[in-house]
């Protein structure tokens, strides 16, 4: 009988994970584990999405919290190395591109424990991000590459990653997000904003949200912003904590800041918005998805085809640019999109099979 241990600690871990949990259970015989870093510990930041996302409480917590990224990733890989030497798993699963990714994988790649990276070859080519670094290390220390789509492939190959590990199944967060759409269409989180038209915020990313000057410039264009259609922006801890140090102190707008969301009522209301203003990975995906415009405040992203076939657009870091672009989305509309290959619901049935076939 194989062993299969999931690794997982940030919030964007959970969503992938649990579609894949579920069809190794359905299809194949393996026994699994769950292991949680503690990166993300907030209840809003990871329990409700356990809750939701119908994922078994994990087997073991690893408790790591936050840090700077070397105390963060150390800890981690202390914590999980003792894990991987008393349960001698077959194979890891790790997943997206968080610091518990790479962590867990390097730690198998001294145990000698085979690794299978589920979101693998994504590449904003910008390594000041702490994920870019993340998906490189990654991928060099995997066994089986999971790919959401084909540019994953080709960067996969000009780093001279053999083809026997490349596998595109498609984005298993995808599979989570097909699922659930109609029951979080049932619930109608925050009645009263959701009656009209509205846009919907996120932002976390350090460029963004680190530099008080960026942060400021930011939040001066969403209350502009907000004048035209009401905004609503779930914050995430980072955010909080350096958005107190700048409060612009005006109440002439309709920019509503409201604590995290569970992923059903956040689903809910990226399903209904009008546009999505985002600095995060997966939020562009879920939008190309749902046919939502999308304007992604970074100068890049390592998920180009939400850009060539999807709704997403990079509006960079001028916060006068983000205004330009929410204007000419409210007079024209989005712009003429679809849906990206193999981005059908069915990834993680497809990352089963494989497996299946691999491990027996
Ligand atoms: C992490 C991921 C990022 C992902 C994001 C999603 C890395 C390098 N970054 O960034 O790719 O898009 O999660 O949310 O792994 N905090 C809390 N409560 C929590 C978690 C964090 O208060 O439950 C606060 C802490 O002050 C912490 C800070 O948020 O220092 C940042 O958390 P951390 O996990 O280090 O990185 P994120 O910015 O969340």
């Amino acid at each position: 009988m194989k062993n299969l241990l999931h690794v997982v600690g940030a919030r964007p871990n959970f969503m992938k994970m649990a579609p894949v949990h579920a069809a190794i259970s359905a299809e194949t015989p393996f026994r699994q584990k769950i292991v949680h870093t503690g990166q993300h510990y907030d209840d809003r930041m990871s329990a409700v999405f356990f809750e939701q996302l119908d994922i078994p409480v994990p087997d073991i917590n690893l408790e790591v919290g936050s840090g700077s990224h070397a105390v963060q990733t150390a800890a981690i890989m202390q914590g999980f190395e003792k894990v991987v030497l008393d349960e001698s798993p077959d194979l890891v699963l790790v997943y997206g591109d968080v610091n518990s990714t790479v962590a867990a994988a390097l730690v198998c790649s001294k145990l000698q424990v085979p690794v299978a990276h589920v979101e693998a070859g994504l590449r904003s080519r910008d390594r000041t991000m702490p994920e870019e670094i993340n998906r490189l290390v990654t991928d060099q220390l995997s066994d089986y590459l999971f790919t959401p789509s084909q540019d994953g492939d080709d960067n996969l190959a000009q780093e001279n990653i053999g083809p026997e590990k490349i596998f595109r199944v498609g984005n298993v967060m995808i599979d989570t997000l097909v699922r659930l759409l109609p029951r979080a269409r049932q619930l109608d989180p925050l009645p009263d904003l959701a009656r009209e038209a509205f846009g919907l915020v996120t932002l976390h990313r350090p460029a963004n949200v680190d530099d008080p000057r960026m942060l400021t410039g930011i939040l001066a264009a969403l209350e502009e912003i907000s004048r035209k259609i009401p905004l609503l922006f779930p914050v995430h801890p980072r955010t909080r904590t350096n958005m107190a140090a700048v409060e612009s102190g005006r109440s002439d707008h309709r920019l509503h800041v409201v604590d995290p969301l569970g992923y059903l009522e956040f689903l809910s209301l990226q399903s209904r918005a009008a546009l999505v203003i985002t600095d995060s990975g997966g939020i562009q995906e879920e939008t190309t998805y749902l046919g939502i415009p999308c304007l992604t405040l970074r100068e890049n992203t390592e998920r180009p085809v939400t850009l060539m076939e999807g709704t997403n657009v990079l509006v960079g870091s001028d916060p006068g640019r983000l205004i330009e672009e929410v204007t000419a989305i409210l007079s024209r509309g989005s712009k003429p999109a679809g849906i990206p290959d193999l981005w059908d619901g069915r990834a993680a049935r497809r990352i089963a099979a494989i497996l299946a076939e691999k491990l027996s």
